[in-house]
């Protein structure tokens, strides 16, 4: 019998350091909205994670953070379908993290690839900090706190899932089952490169945001790297190896990206005329999440009632699992009674 997959709860969350880019968009939030009618889907603004890079300087999160919803809504995240809510409003959060850390073997947290690398990669910052040796707790806190089954995300986040699966594991060990499994989901999602070739990443400073302006999207698009073999006009092309070429599977129709690509390979366009369309197909495609974006951060009243209703509604689950949790660790005082 096919198991009624409504019953399965997906959840997962971003982090609000900045816009949503492009990467963010193809790598994990055209997913979230195709599961929303098929799954329990909460989504989430993670707010507190964004300190943990972040903490020297706070005074953007809370702003960057509604812009984020108005980016989410827009690209299609729908409250009536989906609990959309900010990790910060649901403390929850904070106490599973807390209990979780108790049982969480500081071996485990060093071993996380991404710990080393980050620090390595933002070495401007002193991350030798408890809060981020402690991310993936509190990303494992996340997850268990709505008994998740499904979290849909990059590749780059297989370690955390992976940690959050022990330390579920070890906490039913110690006091009982309480949290189920949580599977990633990975989307087979194209390489969203930057517009200087790298992985699309806000720390590499080479994104193209849902937000930005029609002007903006020709001019990243002027400067995109191309085929470093094509040196001048008349030299053949290859596609396969062009950055360029990236953007067109991501937005072109299938018809356009052939005769691009044919017609590279003979040299009978241009990377000129070649970024030109790119940018008139990335902004037919912005155009209604911008429209749409400026029209709800018009009513930032709105947009925070959203937030809030949201995040009431992951309450009622959040505080049924911490209700669990107090009971597994013997210390809940409802049940002395
Ligand atoms: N670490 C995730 C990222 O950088 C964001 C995140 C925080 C998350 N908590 C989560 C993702 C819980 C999934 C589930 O993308």
């Amino acid at each position: 019998m096919p198991v009624n997959t409504r019953d399965q709860v997906v959840l997962s969350g971003m982090r609000s350091t900045g816009r949503i880019h492009l990467g963010n968009y193809f790598g994990a939030i055209k997913n979230w909205v195709d599961l929303q009618d098929r799954y329990r889907c909460y989504y989430f603004i993670a707010d507190w994670h964004a300190l943990t890079t972040d903490y020297s300087d706070s005074s953007r999160i809370a702003e960057t953070s509604l812009e984020m919803l108005a980016d989410l809504i827009a690209s299609g995240l729908d409250p009536e379908r989906s609990v959309i809510f900010a990790q910060s409003l649901v403390p929850e959060h904070a106490e599973l993290h807390l209990l979780l850390s108790m049982i969480t073997p500081l071996g485990w947290l060093e071993r996380v690839p991404t710990y080393k690398e980050q620090m390595r990669e933002l070495a401007n910052r002193d991350l030798r900090t408890y809060g981020f040796l402690g991310y993936p707790v509190l990303q494992t806190g996340d997850i268990l706190l709505y008994r998740a089954h499904l979290v849909p995300v990059g590749e780059d986040q297989a370690s955390h899932l992976e940690l959050s699966r022990e330390i579920g594991r070890r906490f039913n060990s110690f006091f009982g089952d309480v949290f189920p499994e949580p599977k990633a989901l990975f989307t087979p999602t194209p390489r969203v490169p930057g517009v200087d070739g790298r992985k699309m990443s806000k720390s590499y400073g080479n994104t193209i945001d849902l937000a930005d302006p029609p002007e903006v999207i020709e001019q990243k698009c002027r400067e995109m790297f191309t085929d470093p073999q094509r040196a001048r006009r008349k030299d053949p092309g290859r596609p396969e190896a062009c950055n360029l070429f990236q953007f067109h599977r991501l937005v072109s129709p299938p018809e356009l990206q052939e005769r691009v690509a044919q017609e590279c390979r003979l040299a009978h366009i241009g990377c000129v005329e070649d970024k030109k369309l790119i940018a008139e197909r990335l902004n037919e495609f912005l155009e209604p999440i911008r429209v749409r974006r400026q029209e709800l951060l018009q009513d930032r009243d709105a947009l925070l009632d959203v937030l809030h209703e949201g995040s009431r509604k992951a309450k009622e689950r959040a505080a049924e699992t911490m209700d669990q949790v107090r009971t597994a660790i013997s210390i809940n005082y409802r049940d002395l009674r």
